[in-house]
């Protein structure tokens, strides 16, 4: 039977176009763009006078039910979703990790088992590549083949995640003759294993300390030498979770020699500091995330780099613990502390608020960092990310003057405190839609459980033989 849903009245803004119009939905798909639209027999109408609508947002950057630090993130792929959903986020590309020596083969189907069937909004993965060898070599093509087009490293966390440089050199060469966007965690993992190991034996054991052993130099000097590494091989490069000055100034001179670099910063970057580590006792846990929080210079800087497209996208590293029973792992020793905030359901809203309405970005360029590049860059593009005849229908339909704080209750995270908490809200997300269902009302989930669907994502266009390789 044929579903029609019709959009009417809106305001539609996408990454290229802002117009008063209609958006016909026939079986999950965009079927029709116009001034005024007749409702079909048995449509569903939504009337979106005086609403913004948006491509659905992208966050492609999660960690559900990530086995990490001695225990596990305590969103799983349906409370995560859900979160995303009610947030204005209708995709999400979530981290394959497999163990250090692991078959990268079988971290695609431990993720595939942790996601199908609980995903409520439409999901991809990365692969992160924790390690190199002739067997990982061998499952490249066939990781490729189940639409998982992009690989991380670690160039941190050291003795679990890292890798070093000559295998950075192999991911990057195999990566870019199978079509594969790589990207980095940009910390020098030895200058922070030197910097951990003294500041306890010196007795630095508190959460103010992890911002000590993560300088942004660490940040500077990772960037520099994972995009040198990368111009040797003649690969593009995506920066995750950027949240230093010293590393977009590495993405600025990349940029200028002509290297193909794209990056990534987070809500949290660009709208908390440094300052939360030195207020809160052992609170200040729950801003534990690499890299950390940074000064409020650099956050401007980073609102700048956005505005000026140095950064393409903004993702959420969601990647969420329990204060009581997991951050406080830690409460001897910040190396035990698990790294990471909840921020998956908030990044849509805080981007809003705080970019839009604050007049930091245009409504574009919001459709842009919020949907539009990231499924671009990560072949989700025109099904995701976009307002056209033939794209899916997830869209965020938004109510721009709705007043509101997010609040640990507020918040759908499965976690027992909000990392924004408090923080004022303009514009709250009215109707969400997933392939054409409403799938969130108003910060309520409206859809079926279990209903999102893994997405075989398309190739990057490496470049062949880019003449930017050294
Ligand atoms: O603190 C963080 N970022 N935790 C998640 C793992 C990562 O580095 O992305
Ligand atoms: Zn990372
Ligand atoms: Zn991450």
């Amino acid at each position: 039977m044929t579903q029609e849903m019709l959009i009417k009245n809106g305001d539609i803004f996408t990454a290229a176009d802002s117009f008063k119009g209609d958006i016909l939905i026939r079986n999950g798909k965009i079927a029709e763009i116009a001034g005024k639209i007749s409702p079909p027999p048995g449509a569903e109408v939504i009337d979106a006078a005086g609403l913004e609508v948006y491509p659905g947002g992208v966050d492609v950057h999660t960690h559900f039910a990530l086995p990490f630090m001695g225990t596990v993130a305590a969103d799983d792929f349906e409370s995560g979703t859900v979160a995303a959903a009610c947030g204005g986020t209708t995709t999400i590309v979530d981290f394959a990790i497999p163990s250090k020596g692991g078959s990268i083969l079988e971290a695609l189907q431990a993720w595939h088992q942790k996601a199908a069937g609980k995903a409520v909004v439409d999901y991809g993965f990365h692969m992160a590549m924790v390690d190199y060898n002739d067997k990982i070599a061998a499952e490249i093509p066939r990781v490729v083949k189940e639409g998982i087009t992009s690989f991380k490293c670690f160039l941190a966390y050291k003795g679990a995640f890292m890798v070093d440089d000559a295998q950075f050199l192999e991911i990057l060469t195999a990566a870019k003759n199978n079509g594969v966007l790589v990207s980095i965690h940009a910390e020098n993992g030895d200058m922070l294993a030197y910097l951990m190991k003294h500041l306890i034996e010196d007795g630095h054991t508190g959460p103010q300390y992890h911002p000590v052993a993560h300088p942004a130099s660490a940040e500077g000097e990772a960037t520099h030498r994972g995009l040198v590494l990368a111009r040797m091989a003649g690969a593009p490069l995506y920066i995750v979770h950027l949240s230093s000055n010293e590393g977009l100034k590495e993405i600025k001179a990349a940029r200028s020699r002509g290297q193909l670099v794209l990056a990534e910063t987070c809500p949290q970057y660009l709208l908390l500091d440094d300052e939360l580590y030195l207020q809160n006792g052992f609170e200040a846990a729950k801003w534990v995330m690499s890299p950390p929080l940074r000064d409020r210079a650099g956050q401007n800087k980073l609102w700048d780099g956005l505005r000026d497209g140095f950064i393409q996208t903004v993702a959420t590293d969601h990647c969420s613990f329990n204060f009581k029973g997991q951050k406080d792992m830690g409460k001897d020793n910040f190396l035990k502390i698990p790294n990471g905030i909840p921020a998956v359901g908030d990044r849509v809203n805080l981007l809003y608020t705080y970019g839009v309405k604050k007049g930091r970005i245009s409504r574009n360029q919001f459709a842009a960092v919020t949907a539009a590049n990231p499924a671009r860059i990560f072949g989700l593009y025109p099904e995701k990310g976009s307002i056209a005849p033939g794209s899916d229908a997830d869209l965020l339909i938004m109510d721009p003057d709705r007043k509101w704080k997010i609040t640990k209750e507020n918040s759908h995270h499965n976690v027992d405190y909000s990392a924004f908490e408090g923080f004022e809200l303009e514009g709250m997300p009215a109707v969400v839609i997933s392939r054409g269902e409403v799938v969130a009302r108003y910060n309520k989930f409206t859809g079926a459980p279990g209903r999102g669907k893994f997405i075989k994502r398309r190739k990057f266009d490496t470049g062949g033989d880019r003449e930017n390789a050294a």
